[in-house]
């Protein structure tokens, strides 16, 4: 009695632990931005210039927390400016996605960058996963994105 009484009550709170379907906030997000490519060639170099002097610190006040694996990405300015400054940004080492013509692809946050073209600055490996080509920095544009 007592025992199917404590598993009624452990269903009970799995299904109360269930119930509210967690909806995780988007920190920010943006539809229709462009894309840029930061340096041709081998995307090893260029992400750590981006992990050791991108304006985020990565390096420095991040070290532990960014995935090796991930590709890094400079968010422009506009974008940027609004969530703080420097390490103390809010986007910082944070997990973009980014999805351009059926294609989505992650990064982390790992700079901030003043362009006219408004981009979303990326190393060739991202580059190449959304159409782009080395050596061509024309711009891909119609990128949607979400930081969370
Ligand atoms: C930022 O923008 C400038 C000017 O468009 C560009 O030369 C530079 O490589 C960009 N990327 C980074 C990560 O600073
Ligand atoms: C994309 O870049 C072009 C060329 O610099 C610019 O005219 C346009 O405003 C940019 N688009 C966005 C959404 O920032």
């Amino acid at each position: 009695m007592q025992f199917s009484l404590a598993i009624a009550a452990s269903v009970l709170a799995l299904t109360a632990s269930a119930a509210p379907t967690v909806q995780t906030r988007d920190i920010a997000s943006g539809t229709d931005q462009n894309g840029s490519i930061f340096m041709f060639g081998d995307p090893a170099g260029p992400r750590q210039l981006l992990f050791q002097f991108g304006a985020c610190g990565l390096s420095t006040y991040f070290a532990n927390q960014v995935d090796p694996s991930m590709p890094l990405v400079a968010m422009p300015a506009g974008v940027f400016d609004q969530f703080g400054a420097a390490q103390n940004n809010a986007l910082c080492a944070k997990v973009i996605t980014m999805t351009n013509n059926g294609v989505t692809r992650q990064a982390v946050v790992a700079d901030r960058n003043l362009s006219v073209d408004n981009s979303i600055d990326m190393t060739l490996d991202l580059w190449e996963a959304f159409g782009g080509h080395d050596n061509d920095g024309t711009l891909i544009r119609g990128f949607s994105w979400s930081i969370n």
